[in-house]
């Protein structure tokens, strides 16, 4: 049976410990205080119903007008958005697709061969290993160091580039999350030009994952790498977070870069994404539309995630077992917390006699236990009380 399939498919597909605690308390009908939440349409935001469904019915996406790169009206309103940053984003240069998770797909197409590496964040977003798996690429972690805000750690990432490098594969991207899920950490200007010299010196292109651009806690605007032009550049976003509608399913590759190999990359991109055509009119039409609800929506989650930090705040100076890490924005918050067993049976054990759930940081690849992630978009009451719980509970299990 097992030679049936291919090698790629042949995972663990047993339910890990924490999802089967978790199931088995949702059966016993138990109460869950989810200090996971991330889905936006769950989690109490005021949409403008109206607006969204009347977006949807579009006279024009009664006809069919294939188009690999997605409709010029669609790319033009994505132009718009990257132009409130600074940022000049021809349409030429931008593809929609149906999921960031599709944009690394093509990505990875475009630029590996089977084997070749890709370079990735680590601790960060765990999805990458699958897509790495369907696409028969390689991931190489580089690491993200702690110390008074996250880094770079760059003598990790030129290590990962030398792993790479064999006789016939070899290193190919750099993969960067900015800000990074769930650390919150953006690349700072003097790391991009680093990234930039790296990319340069290898014949590597940089990946940027900046569905969470929009969630800046700091006052200045941050840096987009769609306007990178040192190397070839894929910045990738999409509505599920920019406007808190992952039911849309709409995002978007930018490519940005030095000529002529820009211009070769989204020739073959547009190949790719011509394969596929993948994107729907109706939702197409919707884009400036739906790109435009982003404003109340964004306003809607920054009061959340600042009314929660500062709840955060406030019930951590009570005590001095548990911290949180530096959030530069995102929609999560790192604790740090004394180390008793691994983070996975804290977690379990916290659920189990709290009904308290939050992320074992193992879930993300942090380097040691003692890191618990939650989600700061958590209604405001809910996260208050999980918050008092979780104190009390780590205070009790050091006594
Ligand atoms: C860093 C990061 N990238 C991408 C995604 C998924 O985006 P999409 O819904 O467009 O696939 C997520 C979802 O949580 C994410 O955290």
């Amino acid at each position: 049976m097992r030679n049936f399939f291919a090698r790629r498919t042949s995972w663990n597909l047993t339910t890990n410990r924490y999802t089967e605690a978790l199931a088995a308390h949702r059966r016993a009908g138990r109460e869950v205080l989810d200090l996971t939440a991330s889905n936006p349409t769950n989690v109490g935001l005021r949409y403008r119903e109206d607006e969204l469904l009347k977006s949807l019915v579009h006279a024009q996406a009664l006809t069919y007008t294939p188009e690999a790169k997605g409709l010029l009206a669609a790319r033009e309103a994505v132009s718009t958005y990257y132009a409130a940053y600074g940022s000049q984003v021809s349409p030429d240069n931008l593809i929609l697709t149906t999921s960031t998770s599709e944009a690394y797909s093509f990505l990875f197409r475009l630029l590996c061969d089977p084997g070749d590496t890709v370079l990735v964040p680590t601790p960060s977003y765990p999805l990458f290993d699958f897509l790495a798996d369907l696409h028969d690429v390689k991931l190489e972690p580089y690491e993200l160091l702690y110390d008074h805000g996250w880094q770079i750690d760059f003598h990790s990432a030129q290590a990962a580039i030398e792993r790479a490098h064999g006789a016939v594969s070899r290193c190919r991207a750099v993969l960067a999350v900015h800000p990074n899920n769930p650390t919150g950490s953006f690349a700072k200007p003097l790391e991009v030009e680093e990234l930039n010299r790296i990319c340069a010196a290898n014949e590597m292109a940089i990946v940027a994952d900046e569905v969470f651009l929009d969630y800046s806690l700091a006052k200045d605007l941050p840096l987009t790498f769609s306007s990178n032009s040192t190397v070839l550049t894929f910045a990738l976003s999409g509505l599920s977070k920019i406007s808190g509608l992952p039911q849309m399913k709409i995002a978007w590759i930018a490519a940005s870069g030095p000529q002529p190999l820009l211009s070769d990359a989204m020739g073959r991109l547009e190949v790719i994404a011509d394969t596929y055509l993948s994107m729907n009119a109706p939702l197409q039409w919707a884009v400036p539309a739906m790109l435009e609800e982003r404003h109340g929506i964004q306003r809607q989650l920054r009061q959340r995630m600042i009314g929660n930090l500062a709840l955060l705040d406030a019930e951590l100076a009570t005590q001095e077992l548990c911290r949180r890490l530096e959030v530069e924005g995102g929609w999560y918050a790192v604790l740090r917390v004394p180390v008793v067993g691994s983070d996975e049976d804290l977690a379990i054990a916290l659920l189990r006699e709290t009904g308290v759930l939050v992320q074992p940081g193992h879930f993300y690849d942090f380097a040691s236990d003692g890191y618990l992630v939650i989600s700061l978009i958590t209604p405001g009451d809910e996260f208050a009380e999980g918050i008092r719980r979780l104190l009390a509970f780590i205070a009790g299990h050091q006594a």
